[in-house]
């Protein structure tokens, strides 16, 4: 069993249920679900709430998959649980993007809109590619499931924010397409384009089992680190 007790908000949501259903496959200890009280209906041997603070004695760790505005809840509260949190959820405002910033000065927090090692490591070619074909033109497509709330997608601003870091220029300069179908986990295209040829970067996650992967692994890697703001690329650096 891996040592840090995980409670996670959102637990009933597609992320969560992933998270948890991937945490008893690989003997991650899930010992505290967190969602919206209609929700709470479970025969699993694990604590319930809508409140994380309810079963602080229970856990460790926090994973977020949830909302914007719960999950800056859930800071809040691992601010003064003294505990450590990694989260997933997107789609945050500059003011709540500053809440977490500054929640990082305190305690252990790493924010990632994408827990996967696929799509992190094509951020380094994203990077590179950036770099060496400068004078490319570069677009971002993203396609999702329709339930998604927040366009474009955490990943897609990731991906622009890396390009623009590579080039000196500001992400909001970077063309991003964003396309609803149903049942789609996420597709990210990054395309480089000269008058004469086009590179594409393409990530198509079949499941979320990677996404799961990456938020129980980095569950027990931001237990160990002192207080900071982390993203997966610090996590991938420390372990490769
Ligand atoms: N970082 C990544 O790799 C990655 C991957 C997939 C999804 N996401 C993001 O994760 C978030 C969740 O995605 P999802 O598809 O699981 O969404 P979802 O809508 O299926 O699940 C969200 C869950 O949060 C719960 N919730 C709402 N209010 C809450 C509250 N006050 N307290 C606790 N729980 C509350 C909802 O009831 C729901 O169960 C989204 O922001 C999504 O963009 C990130």
């Amino acid at each position: 069993m891996m040592n840090n007790k995980i409670a996670i908000n959102g637990f009933f949501g597609r992320m969560g249920q992933a998270i948890y259903e991937l945490s008893l496959k690989q003997n991650f200890d899930v010992t505290v679900g967190v969602d919206l009280k209609e929700k709470l209906s479970s025969n699993l041997d694990l604590k319930f709430s809508d409140n994380l603070s309810e079963h602080s004695g229970s856990f460790d760790v926090v994973i977020d998959f949830s909302l914007p505005e719960p999950c800056v809840k859930a800071v809040k509260e691992c601010q003064k649980l003294n505990k450590p949190i990694t989260i997933g959820t997107t789609g945050f405002s500059a003011e709540q993007k500053k809440i977490l910033t500054d929640a990082g000065k305190e305690i252990p927090l790493l924010l990632a809109p994408n827990m996967s090692i696929g799509v992190n490591a094509s951020l380094r070619s994203i990077s590179e590619l950036s770099k060496v074909l400068s004078g490319y033109d570069v677009s971002i497509e993203e396609t999702h499931h329709k339930n998604k709330l927040d366009s474009p997608s955490g990943t897609a601003l990731k991906i622009a924010e890396v390009i623009a870091e590579a080039r000196h220029s500001s992400p909001s300069d970077i063309n991003i397409k964003s396309f609803r179908e149903e049942g789609e986990v996420g597709v990210h295209k990054t395309i480089f384009r000269s008058s004469d040829d086009e590179i594409i970067i393409y990530h198509n996650a079949y499941n979320r089992t990677i996404f799961a992967q990456g938020a129980l692994d980095t569950s027990q890697w931001i237990s160990k680190q002192p207080a900071g703001l982390y993203t997966y690329k610090d996590y991938m650096e420390d372990i490769s």
